[in-house]
């Protein structure tokens, strides 16, 4: 492999991805993994492609976002399968915005699945696996005191900004983005960074020209649900991205 800097220690490894250091300052490397897991990381599975897929993905979304005045972490795509990623110190917020019914949501409440919502619902979780992931009132969050007002106004409008431009650039392919989660980080001068990824892992997107409910689905409900052709329907949502944004960055 090579890349414009000298590889360094694994920083860290999540679920779906590594991060390394680099000999740069302020670059990290990210690896996309082709890991799958859902509930908890109760199911688990290699799906082979996943990695580059996903990594080309959000590379593309995160530089569209960029184009239109969203700050985040993404430097640029170094090879299939790796960004280039500015450090930031991770909030530990699972950020989800809902445009439709789905999920954890009709589980919870008497919401018909697919029904629109509008405005859009945010929804807020406190990242942590071992808890699993839980979802925080006003109170909790309060005395958890994860983020000051400013950074919690700052997140949100940025969740929602980030909601309406990937909302329109789907739309435009045929998508529907129905729901989504997004992580923030902190940089070295304390400034919210959009983080992690955003790809069919991350959201719930549904082909909208197709009516039945199964075959819609072109994200990681597919492998919740055992539904097949996982890879393949994350290929198809990067097709159709690919179609209307330019070529993503690299970083050199
Ligand atoms: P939910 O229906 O499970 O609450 O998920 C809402 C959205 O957030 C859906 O697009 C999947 C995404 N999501 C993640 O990316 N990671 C997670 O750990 C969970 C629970 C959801
Ligand atoms: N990402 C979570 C997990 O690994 C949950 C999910 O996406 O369903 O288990």
């Amino acid at each position: 492999m090579s890349f414009p800097f000298q590889l360094g220690a694994l920083l860290h490894e999540g679920k779906a991805k590594r991060v390394h250091a680099t000999d740069r300052t302020d670059v990290l490397a990210v690896e996309f993994k082709d890991d799958a897991t859902a509930f908890n990381a109760a199911k688990k599975a290699s799906l082979a492609g996943k990695g580059v897929t996903n990594c080309r993905i959000s590379a593309l979304l995160f530089d569209h976002l960029a184009r239109r005045g969203v700050p985040s972490h993404h430097l640029g795509l170094l090879q299939p399968g790796w960004v280039a990623v500015r450090p930031v110190t991770i909030v530990p917020l699972e950020v989800v915005i809902r445009n439709r019914a789905a999920g954890s949501l009709c589980r919870q409440l008497p919401v018909a699945a697919g029904s629109l919502l509008e405005p859009p619902l945010l929804d807020l979780y406190y990242k942590d696996d071992a808890l699993g992931d839980p979802l925080l009132t006003e109170a909790r969050l309060e005395r958890l005191a994860l983020v000051t007002p400013a950074e919690r106004r700052t997140i949100e409008d940025l969740a929602r900004r980030i909601n309406a431009e990937l909302q329109a650039l789907f739309a435009g392919v045929d998508l529907d983005l129905v729901d989504f989660k997004i992580e923030f980080g902190r940089d070295s001068s304390g400034a919210i960074l959009l983080a992690d990824e955003i790809s069919p892992d991350t959201c719930r997107l549904w082909n909208r020209s197709s009516s039945d409910e199964n075959e819609r689905i072109l994200d990681k409900d597919r492998f919740r649900q055992d539904l097949g052709g996982v890879v393949e329907a994350y290929g198809e949502v990067l097709k159709r991205v690919e179609g209307v944004c330019p070529e993503p960055g690299f970083y050199r």
